[in-house]
């Protein structure tokens, strides 16, 4: 394999890519590592809608970790620590685990994994966004941490690869959000934990048009999953529900494998 001569630690991106389903991946020849990160897509594009799209550009990625921390300060009323702190527990990580961060964007979750799992352990981001994944591979500090191009619809691993897995902020801009979470669940080991934040519509009028609105999709590339709809399809792929969290329009969820 090439030598990465980015930031990212080669260590960890060999022991990723010991990790790759190459049949899952579509991959026959060597991994493209030229961009600091495994690359699966190449050029493909797969943005799909306006939410995507603004997720691919390039300043977007840049402002993205301070906006982040200060959206969930006055929309969540939570800091970036407690946030973590509750991914922490939802995920029920310890060191030397195996933690894959799906829709990582610029690695602010996957980083601090590393820093928890040790050396021992390994933390996986993976994103559709060339543009996320470069600000997170620039910004990695960890030797632990590895990243990865690719789509949460299809996860390039085999089922049980991880100790556990979570999905913050993302599900929304999927066209296909449930598939993603059946995605989660199949890569988790029998025992392992995963973490989804989304924002989520309840059970009331609002919760229903804004649930079933094509329209509100089409126009914005935005999915709301419904609650009822996230936790059953946690348990139809076999998990059960260890934690839910409603706030505001955001639900916390933590199940095990
Ligand atoms: C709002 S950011 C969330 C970043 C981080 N998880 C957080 O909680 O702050 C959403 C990310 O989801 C990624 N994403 C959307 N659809 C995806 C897919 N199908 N596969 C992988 N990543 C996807 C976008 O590229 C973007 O980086």
């Amino acid at each position: 394999m090439p030598h990465t001569t980015h930031h990212q630690s080669g260590h960890a991106v060999q022991k990723l890519a010991k990790l790759i389903d190459r049949d899952r991946a579509h991959i026959t020849g060597e991994f493209d590592i030229s961009a600091g990160y495994v690359n699966l897509l190449g050029s493909e594009n797969r943005a799909s809608g306006i939410g995507q799209s603004i997720m691919q550009s390039t300043l977007y990625p840049l402002i993205y970790r301070p906006w982040r921390a200060l959206g969930t300060r006055l929309m969540l009323g939570r800091s970036v620590a407690s946030e973590r702190a509750l991914a922490r527990d939802l995920l029920d990580l310890e060191v030397g685990d195996k933690v894959l961060d799906v829709a990582c964007g610029p690695g602010n979750f996957t980083d601090w994994y590393g820093d928890v799992v040790g050396s021992e352990g390994l933390a996986v981001g993976l994103d559709l966004s060339p543009t996320m994944l470069a600000q997170a591979v620039a910004g990695s500090r960890s030797p632990n941490v590895a990243y990865l191009r690719g789509d949460a619809l299809e996860l390039p691993f085999a089922d049980g690869t991880f100790d556990s897995a979570s999905c913050f902020l993302a599900l929304f801009l999927m066209p296909d959000p449930l598939r993603a979470v059946s995605e989660l669940a199949r890569v988790v080991r029998p025992g392992g934990h995963i973490a989804i934040m989304a924002p989520t519509a309840g059970p009331g009028p609002l919760g229903m048009v804004v649930r079933s609105s094509n329209v509100v999709r089409a126009v914005s590339g935005v999915t709301f999953v419904g609650r009822a709809q996230l936790a059953a399809a946690l348990t139809r792929n076999g998990l059960t529900i260890t934690t839910t969290r409603h706030i505001g329009m955001v639900t916390y969820v933590g199940a095990q494998k």
